[in-house]
């Protein structure tokens, strides 16, 4: 879709649609009242009534806030795409809610075709907007352009992470993950080192390699790095990519493993991030590590029972082939901190059902030891639109990671809590100077979804680019 603003009053500007939201109070003063009244339109929430004969689309909107105006511009886009019209036209609404009109457009009207031999091709390609308000006053075009660049940058590094998570394990396997991170680095202009089996094996990353082991198709470690010159602070975000989840020999049950190609959400997102970070020229040195790695059965698979040597040299007992991503992450954190000094280590994986449980499909869990930092995380996500919650650690919970056999066990060994005993496991990888430094996000519910919702169609949901951009934004620069 392109998108653009153009400084003219709405009514001088050439296109086919218009689309207009209006809240219940305002229909009664609607010069179109009568027919809209007539088509049962309250103005409510989500309710949408053309009136081809007008060429205009009229929203309803209950009051006028970010989270309403995304989702209901995602819904009025996605709607205005099935007719056949080339472009459409809208107002502006106060210029603190622009940036959620076009997160709307970007974000709704993305589609995934890859796999369709008939591709619906929608005729709608431009979105124009005024910097006029409904009113007639005029808004500062200079202002609203960087807010449409900015926001543009963002929108599109969410909808390419949305485009990885949905391909195929067979398309995206931890080689074309690699790839596909060196082609973003030629292209962004960051740095890539990816290492190979037996690179990892000279870093005496045993964790990862076990759990790629009974895969065709080889792990990669990934690192790309962005590098500004005088940069405010240095980031380190690590993200987990199983290319595949299987669950290994403690195999997933036939419907579990249905959607596991969407386990590399958080290797995906740390790409999107460290794209969008560059795109936006941000003063901030960003370096993402990805840990990508199919995990399947076969003669020569790890096994509950094997006790694995971490990168950083702890020993881990495994009794649970299921919980492979936190054996990944134990190694990429490790040398993460190795390789690069730096002023926060975020780390995004979809690591465990249990955060679905404890916080429902929309919402990334977050936790950590700092609690300003974590704070710091739920305002700027709730601020970007994502949805996240904290889950609170305590010593007791800790506890539940006792081997008898090894330093720790990857499995707790009580049922409840899992998202936090999972969270708890990589800290045991965390350097002592970072403790304060880090935060786990479990994007385990919020990456995929099988059902629209809010600005989302069926497959991933670019979860974490949002709100990363949104942080460090507001606290790195
Ligand atoms: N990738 C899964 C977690 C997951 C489950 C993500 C559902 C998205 C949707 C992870 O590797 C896993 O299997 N975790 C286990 C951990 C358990 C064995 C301790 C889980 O959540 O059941
Ligand atoms: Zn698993
Ligand atoms: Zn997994």
């Amino acid at each position: 879709m392109n998108v653009k603003l153009v400084n003219a009053p709405l009514a001088t500007i050439d296109a086919q649609l218009t689309l207009e939201f209006i809240t219940p109070q305002q229909l009664v003063s609607h010069p179109h009242k009568e027919l809209l009244l007539q088509a049962g339109f309250k103005a409510e929430d989500e309710q949408l009534c053309t009136l081809h004969e007008h060429r205009m689309m009229v929203c309803g909107i209950n009051e006028f806030s970010d989270e309403l105006f995304r989702s209901n511009t995602a819904n009025a886009i996605k709607t205005a795409m099935n007719y056949t019209y080339s472009s459409l036209k809208l107002a502006q609404y106060g210029q603190i809610h622009f940036r959620a009109l076009i997160e709307g457009i970007i974000l709704g009207s993305y589609t995934f075709n890859t796999y369709k031999s008939e591709p619906k091709i929608s005729s709608l390609v431009d979105v124009i907007f005024s910097n006029e308000e409904r009113d007639g006053t005029d808004l500062d075009s200079a202002v609203l352009e960087k807010i449409l660049s900015k926001a543009l940058i963002v929108s599109k590094a969410t909808n390419f992470v949305r485009t990885l998570v949905n391909q195929t394990p067979y398309d995206m396997t931890p080689q074309i993950m690699a790839v596909t991170a060196q082609e973003l680095a030629k292209k962004n202009n960051l740095e890539c080192t990816i290492l190979d089996v037996n690179g990892l094996q000279d870093e005496q990353m045993e964790a990862m390699i076990a759990v790629g082991r009974a895969s065709i198709n080889p792990p990669r470690l990934i690192h790309l790095s962005y590098k500004p010159k005088n940069p405010k602070k240095v980031i380190t975000l690590v993200g987990k990519g199983l290319t595949y989840d299987s669950g290994g020999l403690s195999l997933k049950g036939a419907t579990s493993m249905v959607t596991m190609k969407m386990d590399k959400a958080g290797g995906c997102a740390v790409m999107g991030i460290i794209k969008a970070v560059s795109e936006l020229k941000l003063n901030i040195e960003v370096h993402a590590f990805v840990g990508a790695v199919e995990n399947m059965i076969g003669g020569n698979a790890y096994k509950p029972d094997d006790v694995l040597r971490a990168k950083n040299g702890k020993t881990i007992e495994v009794r649970n082939t299921d919980a492979e991503g936190r054996l990944v992450l134990a190694d990429v954190l490790s040398y993460a901190q190795e390789k690069v000094k730096s002023d926060f280590i975020f780390d995004y994986a979809t690591l465990t059902g249990a955060c679905m449980v404890a916080l429902g499909p929309y919402t990334t869990g977050v936790m950590g030891h700092n609690v300003t930092l974590k704070q710091e995380w739920i305002e700027a996500s709730e601020e970007s639109g994502e949805y996240s919650g904290v889950l609170p650690f305590n010593r007791h919970l800790k506890k539940l990671l006792k081997s008898d056999l090894a330093d720790v066990s990857n499995v707790s060994s009580k049922p409840y809590g899992g998202a936090i005993t999972a969270a708890l496991f990589l800290d045991n990888f965390i350097d002592e100077n970072m403790k304060e430094k880090w935060v786990h996000f479990d994007i385990a519910g919020s990456a995929y979804t099988e059902s629209a919702y809010d600005v989302h169609t069926y497959g991933g949901t670019g979860a974490g680019v949002r709100m990363s951009v949104e942080w460090m934004i507001k606290h790195c620069q």
